[in-house]
């Protein structure tokens, strides 16, 4: 009963004659009852009490905001004793893994931006999951070459990539970390060891997945114990998970990525009953995060910068914003349906570019300085003049200096996911989307975590009319993404941390938010509320249950399909102006801690 406060009042603000909501449209999975974290913090109580009422948290040095209380106290611990954004980072994500292990964990990957305070640069790591060496492009196909059914392919070995998460956390700290790298583990350690107080979220998610979660069963025994569902607010112990932080704490990541973690992850995926993958401990021993150059898109005067391929975040979100440049948009308002025609229209040229073009680009060269030029976007933006929604969209043509034929894609992504950001009291921002891809991933447990199924990012088919899929399944590829992770810069420095999960809809989540933020003026706490409206590929996806519904006929006039849904977005800001403002999702638990 907590999200449609705040929504309305968020919406009160922001949208005064869409305001109408009442108390009985809550959305499933989206309330965080409070009495489901016992051993909060007074400070994580308020916090979760602004979210719920609609308003900021603010902060003079240093802010923190993450998908779930535990792992944001973590985190504040670390930056009040004066560790960096990247120190922080550590502690949150090793919670995040044990408190919310449906979105992110060791056995997963991550994006992560970061601004430094001392040298005003900012720097993109990308620690995506790799496909094993041992994988053909008909991974995902049936022996007649029709691509797998989703869940097919999601449960069991066959998805699961050589995880980035455990050399991030070591490269982000041998970059920019200051604390001791074991006591970044104490938390969550303590945690797992005590036992933590299962969240309403993810008990309500394992009760959603009885058939996955028992397909192994090392992931029944944990998530279904006695063949009975988590339930909220039960004591949780992950003994496993308290020993692999352990040897990471002691021995660095490569007690991850060699050793008996390892050999244990390659036998749980190679033996996985009924869908083996082909993950070997060479792949694993080959494992790199990779730094790429950032993507920065101008828009009003600043610059969205985020993750470049194999993200197609930062260029699809930067084509949206780019496209919609010459158009008012602080004129015409959130209330106006042409706002949102020219929003969803945006969203799906530039969802159509991303289809033809986007891939990993250490395989398949990608054309981003073509699709940001100013030329390019102005040809994209004079499409979006006419009155109504445009009855087609397709791939433009941008400056390219490769002669390439491409087929449209073809990529299922679901929401899942989590994100991280914080900004600490030496200014250094930390923007990062860390992930396991579905819900619990591949459903295969080893060492106390959740083995992903990022593979399952690429598109299934390899080509389309005869033309080869960018994002198709190869040997060592990284799988495209959508994740988002931004840092707004003017007049080089941050202004904005932002991201999000959601599948493919988080760009349309980060676009929107950041339109919210930059053009109609919310403060963060209400641009992350805002109901949400996003057309990726042609139907008008409006936020069941909220004041967007109020747009259904509107958009319908203007020629949309449009459906209602649930859109279970987590965007976790933090604006830096005079002072520092958070805001948390309402749709999940995270908070925004600061001091
Ligand atoms: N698996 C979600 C993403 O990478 O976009």
């Amino acid at each position: 009963m907590f999200r449609p406060l705040a929504l309305f009042l968020a919406c009160q603000m922001a949208l005064p004659a869409l305001a109408q909501q009442t108390s009985d449209t809550v959305a499933p999975e989206a309330g965080t009852a409070p009495t489901a974290f016992g051993t909060l913090s007074d400070a994580a109580r308020t916090a979760m009490e602004n979210r719920d009422a609609g308003r900021p948290v603010e902060a003079q040095d240093w802010m923190v905001v993450a998908a779930n209380p535990l792992a944001v106290e973590a985190g504040a611990d670390v930056l009040r004793d004066g560790g960096t954004a990247a120190d922080a980072m550590i502690a949150v994500q090793a919670v995040l893994g044990l408190v919310e292990p449906q979105s992110s964990g060791l056995g997963g990957g991550a994006f992560l931006v970061w601004y430094d305070g001392e040298s005003g640069e900012l720097t993109t790591l990308d620690a995506r999951e790799t496909a094993p060496r041992r994988v053909t492009p008909q991974l995902f196909q049936t022996a007649e070459g029709e691509p797998l059914e989703f869940l097919d392919a999601v449960v069991g070995g066959r998805s699961v990539g050589t995880p980035g998460t455990p050399m991030l956390l070591e490269e982000a700290h041998r970059r920019w970390g200051k604390a001791s790298w074991p006591g970044l583990f104490d938390d969550a350690i303590r945690l797992a060891e005590e036992g933590f107080e299962v969240s309403p979220r993810l008990a309500g998610l394992v009760a959603d997945d009885p058939e996955g979660l028992s397909r192994f069963p090392a992931t029944a025994a944990y998530f279904l114990p006695g063949g009975q569902p988590l339930r909220s607010g039960e004591l949780l112990k992950n003994p496993d998970y308290a020993a692999t932080l352990r040897k990471i704490a002691a021995e660095g990541a490569d007690a991850f990525y060699g050793g008996s973690i390892a050999e244990d992850i390659v036998a749980t995926v190679r033996s996985a009953e009924g869908n083996p993958g082909q993950l070997s401990l060479g792949d694993l021993a080959d494992y790199r995060v990779v730094e790429r150059p950032p993507v920065c898109a101008a828009y009003r005067g600043a610059q969205v910068c985020g993750m470049g391929p194999p993200s197609s975040g930062a260029l699809t979100v930067g084509l949206i914003l780019g496209t919609l440049e010459p158009y008012d948009l602080a004129t015409l308002g959130p209330r106006d349906p042409e706002s949102w025609r020219l929003i969803g229209d945006a969203t799906r040229l530039a969802f159509a570019d991303r289809g033809r073009y986007m891939a990993d680009s250490d395989f398949v060269p990608v054309p981003v300085k073509g699709l940001l030029d100013p030329a390019y976007l102005s040809v994209r933006s004079e499409l979006l003049r006419g009155d109504d929604a445009l009855p087609e969209v397709s791939a433009g043509e941008p400056a390219y200096d490769h002669a390439q034929l491409r087929g449209q894609d073809e990529s299922l992504e679901l929401p899942s996911t989590s994100h991280i950001s914080i900004v600490d009291a030496d200014g250094n921002a930390l923007s990062m989307t860390t992930t396991i891809e579905n819900g619990f991933g591949s459903r295969l447990m080893t060492n106390g975590f959740l083995l992903n199924n990022e593979l399952t990012d690429f598109s299934f088919r390899t080509h389309a009319d005869g033309w080869p899929i960018a994002n198709r399944v190869e040997p060592g590829k990284r799988p495209r993404s959508s994740m988002s992770p931004t840092i707004v810069l003017r007049d080089g420095k941050p202004v904005l941390v932002i991201g999000s999960p959601g599948g493919s809809t988080i760009i349309g989540y980060v676009a929107q938010a950041l339109i919210a933020h930059l053009d109609w003026g919310m403060d963060v706490q209400q641009a992350v509320a805002m109901p949400h409206l996003v057309n990726s590929f042609g139907t008008y996806q409006i936020e069941l249950g909220t004041t967007a519904e109020e747009m259904q006929q509107p958009l319908a006039d203007l020629g949309y399909e449009v459906k209602a849904a649930e859109m279970t977005s987590g965007l976790h800001a933090i604006s830096l102006g005079t002072t520092l403002l958070g805001g948390a999702d309402p749709r999940r638990e995270g908070i925004a801690l600061g001091q």
